[in-house]
């Protein structure tokens, strides 16, 4: 089982930072998945939401703010005071850290974002990345952007086969679907297609060995380390 850490090891440090990434890296995942924006002066800054508030301490939305700004804020104190003054990793310093050590998904959360993304990975040439998200538009600008990039359809979408469609259109090389949303139906399909399945998220250990029955390549998780020794890793 393919174990992907779900914006890092975000179960045991602050989600989206370095502090979360070594963290996985320590704990044996095989992939980490982390979220992108663009800060305003363009600049592609690892963080989930479009607002600071829950995971700094800065307010507004992260599009109106500078890199400069943005890297003076605090994005570990929310999660415990030892993290406290953990920086917003940019995805550069991400990609730096990263690169060549395991397979990164860069969820891309704007559309404005896309080509920044696609540029900087340009500079990564050894990185093992899967690009993701929700909107099909962006990803479809991704394709033609970069013919050969891996890309992911993200779905919550109840009609999956909306969602397969778009990924079979895009050359998609997995799907990443809401973990509630998988069946034996929509299995049986990618299995048609070839295509991999990882859902998210999976914490609990009986609903990833149930996932794994069905025939899922991996799941996201907060908390690689405590899937990783029910679930060896297929890299090893
Ligand atoms: O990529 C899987 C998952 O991260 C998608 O949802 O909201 O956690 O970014 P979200
Ligand atoms: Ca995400």
């Amino acid at each position: 089982m393919f174990l992907y850490a779900h914006r890092g090891a975000s179960a045991e440090a602050p989600e989206n930072t370095l502090a979360a990434f070594r963290r996985a890296l320590e704990v044996g995942a095989d992939g980490i998945e982390l979220d992108v924006h663009l800060s305003a002066d363009g600049v592609p800054l690892v963080i989930h939401d479009e607002t600071l508030e829950r995971t700094t301490d800065g307010t507004g939305p992260v599009a109106s703010c500078g890199i400069e700004g943005l890297r003076t804020l605090d994005a570990g104190t929310w999660f415990a005071p030892q993290f406290a003054d953990e920086p917003l990793p940019t995805l550069e310093e991400t990609l730096a850290l990263l690169a060549g050590r395991l397979r990164l998904n860069l969820e891309v959360k704007e559309s404005r974002a896309g080509r920044a993304v696609v540029e900087l990975l340009q500079r990564f040439p050894a990185a093992d990345v899967v690009l993701s998200s929700f909107d099909y538009g962006l990803l479809a600008s991704l394709r033609r952007a970069a013919p050969e990039l891996p890309l992911a359809v993200l779905t919550d979408d109840g009609n999956w086969r909306r969602a397969l469609a778009r990924a079979e259109a895009l050359r998609s090389c997995a799907l990443h679907p809401r973990a509630d949303l998988v069946n034996r139906p929509l299995m049986a399909a990618c299995r048609r297609l070839r295509l991999p399945v990882f859902p998210w998220t999976v914490d609990a250990p009986a609903q990833a060995r149930e996932l794994a029955r069905m025939g899922v390549a991996g799941v996201f998780t907060n908390d690689p380390g405590g899937l990783r020794g029910y679930f060896p890793s297929p890299t090893a």
